[in-house]
C-alpha cells in the first residue's frame, strides 16, 4: 500500500509567525505518527523560514515510522545537516535559494554527474535517496541513471489539469511511473496533493510506493481536526 508521509513545514510557519513554540512542530510529528500516518517530512531551507535545523534533529529523535528530510543539496549546510541525522530517506530537490516552493524538477540528464556523485555520498552512509523529478520519460530514464533508489514525481501539474480533465491530467504520470517501474526505481509523489485528486493519482498507480502532503493536509486539518485528516488522506491510499 502506498505510504502517507506528513510534511509537517505549515506547523513550522506558523509557529515562526508568532515565536514561541506553538504549535510544537516535535507534537506535529508524534501526533502524524499516532493518528496513521506511515511516516514524516520536513523540508528545511537555508534560511530556516519554516523547519529549522534544530527542529530536524529533534524531529528525528521521535520518529518511530520513516523520517524523510527533502531538500537543497547544493547547500553544503543540508548536506551536512541530512549526513548527521541520518533520515530513512532523503529527497534532493532543485529549490534556487529564497525560492516560495519547490516549483520544478530536476533535469537529470544536464545534472548527471553532479547528481551520481552527491546520491553515492547518501547512500554510502546508508540513507536511501529520492530525487524530485517531472513526469517526463526522458527525466525518468536520465534519474535511472544517477543510481537513485526512488524518484517522486512533481504533482502540481497533475493537480492543476486535474481540474480540467483527469483523464488527460494522469496520463504523463502513469507513463513515467510505468517507465520507473520498468527501470527497477521506486516510486514517490508529492505536491498539490489532496482530498480532491489524491484518490484518483492512487488508483492509477497503485505501484506507488510513497506519497509526501503538507500544504493541503494542514489546512484540511483546521476545518476538520489533524486526526480526522490523516485518516481521511490514509483511506484515499486504500
Ligand atoms: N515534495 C516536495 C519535494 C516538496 O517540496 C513539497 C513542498 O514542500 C511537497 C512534496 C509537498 O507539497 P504540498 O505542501 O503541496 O503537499
Amino acid at each position: 500500500m502506498t505510504k502517507l508521509s506528513v510534511n509537517i513545514n505549515k506547523f513550522a510557519t506558523l509557529r515562526n509567525s508568532r515565536g514561541g513554540n506553538n504549535p510544537d512542530v516535535v507534537k506535529a510529528a508524534i501526533d502524524a505518527e499516532r493518528f496513521g500516518a506511515d511516516g514524516v517530512t520536513v523540508h528545511p531551507r537555508p534560511d530556516e523560514r519554516h523547519i529549522r535545523y534544530e527542529d530536524v534533529r529533534n524531529i528525528k529523535k521521535i520518529v518511530t515510522t520513516e523520517f524523510n528530510i527533502e531538500g537543497n543539496c547544493s547547500e553544503q549546510k543540508f548536506v551536512d545537516l541530512v549526513l548527521e541525522v541520518k533520515p530513512h530517506q532523503v529527497t534532493l530537490v532543485p529549490d534556487a535559494l529564497g525560492q516560495l516552493t519547490s516549483d520544478h524538477g530536476w533535469d537529470t540528464i544536464k545534472h548527471k554527474d553532479y547528481l551520481t556523485d552527491i546520491i553515492k555520498v547518501f547512500k554510502n552512509a546508508g540513507i536511501r535517496v529520492s530525487i524530485f523529478v517531472d513526469p517526463d520519460i526522458k527525466m525518468v530514464e536520465g534519474a535511472a541513471a544517477t543510481g537513485t533508489d526512488r524518484i517522486e514525481l512533481y504533482t502540481e501539474g497533475y493537480a492543476t489539469a486535474f481540474l480540467e480533465n483527469k483523464e488527460k491530467a494522469i496520463a504523463p504520470y502513469v507513463a513515467a511511473a510505468e517507465k520507473a517501474k520498468a527501470l527497477g526505481i521506486g516510486l514517490n509523489a508529492g505536491h498539490d496533493l489532496d482530498l480532491n485528486n489524491l484518490q484518483y493519482f492512487s488508483k492509477h498507480i497503485p505501484w506507488l510506493d510513497e506519497v509526501s502532503i503538507g500544504h493541503a493536509l494542514v489546512c484540511d486539518a483546521l476545518y476538520m481536526g489533524y486526526e480526522n485528516t490523516v485518516q481521511l488522506y490514509k483511506r484515499q491510499l486504500m
